[in-house]
């Protein structure tokens, strides 16, 4: 680790070295002196190493090797896990380094200025990129501590998601979250750096095993190689996309940045070289014989010494100055990301326009072509499907799409009546649909299980979620209602929305919530999938009669609000066509009203659908068991009842 971290820190202070007195006069502040010009980079190389190696253990430990059968780690996500703790600290405190740094970059202040308390707690929330490394300081060190604590196989999964929490603000600012298209460079920049963190902190931990000579290696070769395969397309494409939305092809040979892009490019290219060696010299040769490992260990060396440099490379390109836009972004660029000319329309909401969200787009085709494949799977098996769920399933599908991608998904930041329509969509339509689809119960269908003595997989990963302390506590009827009608409340009349209305990355968390909170909703009231708890069908009717007067509450408060929310930020916007916002605030409002109701009493159809049909089956298990048994059941009680009279004779 410490190697790595030095290789990448000193490719990514050269970088800088190239285009430091550029960046500067470019930036207009004074030079904050050598130790900031150099050690921003070099501490932000070591913290993204030491951020890979984090994700990339507990990917490892989470699924590449087996847990023992009692379900604590193995020796091999032992060590991962481990390796991730020290990695988290380093991560933790590098981030902490990296706040008073960034302010000394940013005020053009020397270091021992920007480090005095004073000036720190003064222009800490001034800077965004340095509350950001606060947040990550923060979210490092939860992380590095509730590593220490685990030493069970079931909690390796949230531990790596709340790593991957903790690398999203930084990702979320930067060079990529202001100027034109800041929209795409952000998305791509996210995708981009969980492809990263995974591929070469999977790597690296998958290099450590093989070199102590770690059980299952083949296994874990064989696994990492899918998932090296996918972050290398993943990489690729959001590498192309970030750097399209700043420079041209051109600019490739003849900018500082380019040059440096160029680099990466022939990075990437040796990277994909040598996984092809993998797949076709060492994973053969392990598959023949698991101890073979000097093939292995060969290539992912020099495999994670380059990614290593190619890091370097990256934190010295997100330091150097792109290459000027040939012309300035206009407000709605610089505040949207793009510009809207024409008024929202049936057209330009649904056919006229549309900018593919790079997160819920992509999550949208993901999701289709994942669900594809299982009914594929079971269709070569032979087996059948209830086409309904497919339906609804795609049906969900295409929603999320088009409430993020279609003109729909681009006037939502601009219009707050798009917005709530936006709303609805992601967490009423898209998450019925959804929950309908029955995708685990699809995934449980098409995956084998493993076999008695063999490493968990799909299959039992899905379980062991299911039945999950964590998802105990989100599928309990309180906390999903809670959070699906709470979430409302909180963001419009808690004032959320209007101070993180001009964010794109509050865009990116809010549309989450609302499809997330929605799944689980009705993935508790209506889904077919399995639950960790098993409601009867009066308290799921509960829970959908107890949010309706919610929602319409809601809606009728937003439609009877005095005030307009963040109408300075609607205002600064200056659309082309003018137009009422209290007016269209209060079309948002009885969107909300609406289309918060009627989902809620088709859901209560459903359910009430579900219920009879429960009973039914019910019943007629009943008789069957009746039949089988000359009605065992029925004779039991009246012999009880008999008794009952006996007795009560007896008595008198
Ligand atoms: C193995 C290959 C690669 C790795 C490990 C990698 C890693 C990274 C990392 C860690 C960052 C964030 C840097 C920062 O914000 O400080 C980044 C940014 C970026 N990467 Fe990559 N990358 C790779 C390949 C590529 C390729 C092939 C391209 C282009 C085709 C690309 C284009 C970009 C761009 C444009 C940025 C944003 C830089 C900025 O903020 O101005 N990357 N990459």
């Amino acid at each position: 680790m410490i190697l790595l971290g030095l290789l990448a820190a000193i490719v990514a202070a050269s970088v800088v070295a190239l285009s430091a007195a550029q960046a500067l006069v470019l930036l207009g502040i004074p030079d904050p002196g050598p130790l900031t010009t150099y050690g921003v980079p070099a501490v932000r190389a070591i913290s993204e190493i030491a951020t890979v190696i984090t994700i990339g253990s507990l990917f490892f430990a989470a699924f590449l090797v087996p847990p023992q059968r009692n379900g604590v780690l193995d020796v091999g996500g032992y060590r991962a896990v481990r390796m991730a703790g020290v990695a988290a600290t380093v991560w933790a405190v590098t981030a902490a380094l990296m706040v008073p740094l960034t302010l000394s970059e940013t005020s053009g202040s020397p270091l021992s200025e920007a480090i005095r308390p004073e000036n720190l707690f003064q222009a800490l929330g001034q800077v965004e990129t340095a509350v950001a490394w606060a947040w990550t300081t923060v979210l490092a060190l939860i992380t590095a501590l509730l590593i220490r604590l685990s030493v069970r196989w079931s909690w390796t999964p949230y531990l790596l998601l709340l790593s991957l929490v903790a690398l999203m603000p930084v990702a979320l600012t930067g060079h990529s979250s202001s100027g034109g298209s800041h929209d795409m460079a952000t998305n791509s920049l996210v995708l981009h750096l969980v492809a990263a963190s995974v591929w070469a902190g999977g790597l690296f931990a998958l290099l450590v095993h093989s070199l102590r000579g770690g059980e299952y290696t083949d296994l874990a070769a064989r696994r990492f190689s899918f998932v090296a395969g996918l972050a290398f397309a993943v990489m690729a494409v959001t590498g192309v996309i970030n750097a399209a939305v700043r420079m041209s092809f051109g600019d490739l040979t003849t900018t500082t940045y380019g040059r440096v892009l160029l680099a990466k490019i022939v990075a990437l290219i040796v990277l994909g070289v040598f996984g092809w060696a993998q797949r076709r010299r060492a994973l053969p040769a392990l598959e023949a014989d698991p101890t073979s490992r000097s093939a292995l260990v060969r290539f992912t060396a020099v495999e994670a010494f380059v990614l290593a440099a190619t890091i370097g490379l990256a934190v010295g390109l997100g330091r150097t100055p792109p290459p000027p836009p040939a012309s300035a972004p206009t407000v709605q660029e610089v505040t949207l990301g793009y510009q809207l000319d024409v008024p929202p329309s049936f057209v330009s909401l649904f056919f006229g326009q549309w900018r593919f969200d790079l997160i819920f787009g992509t999550a949208a085709l993901v999701l289709a072509v994942a669900y594809a494949i299982g009914l594929w799977t079971l269709r070569k098996r032979g087996d059948s499907w209830p086409v309904g769920r497919s339906i609804a399933w795609f049906s969900g599908c295409f929603v999320l799409l088009v409430a993020t991608s279609s003109g729909v998904g681009m006037y939502s930041p601009a219009m707050f009546s798009v917005h709530m329509g936006a709303h609805m969509a992601l967490s009423m339509l898209a998450p019925v649909l959804l929950a309908l689809g029955g995708a685990m119960t699809l995934a449980l269908r098409a995956f084998r299980p493993a076999g008695r003595n063999a490493p968990p997989g799909p299959r039992e990963w899905i379980l062991e979620f299911l039945h999950s302390p964590p998802s105990r506590f989100f599928t309990h009827p309180i906390v999903a209602s809670v959070m699906f009608v709470g979430g409302f409340y909180a963001l419009y009349l808690g004032g959320i929305f209007t101070t993180f209305i001009d964010s794109h990355s509050a865009h990116v968390l809010m549309n989450l919530h609302f499809l997330l909170s929605g799944y689980l909703f009705y993935w508790v009231v209506i889904g077919v999938d399995p639950s960790p708890r098993d409601l009867q069908p009066v308290t799921k009717l509960a829970m959908v009669f107890g949010s309706l007067p919610f929602h319409a509450f809601f809606g009728v408060t937003l439609m009877s609000m005095g005030t307009v929310m963040a109408e300075s930020y609607y205002r600064g916007l200056a659309l082309p066509w003018n137009y009422d916002l209290f007016a269209d605030q209060k079309v948002g409002g009885s969107i909300a009203w609406s289309a918060g109701e009627i989902p809620l009493v088709l859901v209560m159809i459903a359910l009430l659908v579900q219920w009879s049909r429960t009973d039914k089956r019910t019943a007629r298990r009943v008789d069957r068991a009746a039949d089988r048994d000359d009605d065992a059941d029925l004779a039991a009680h009246n012999a009880m009842f008999a008794e009952l009279a006996r007795r009560d004779g007896e008595g008198r």
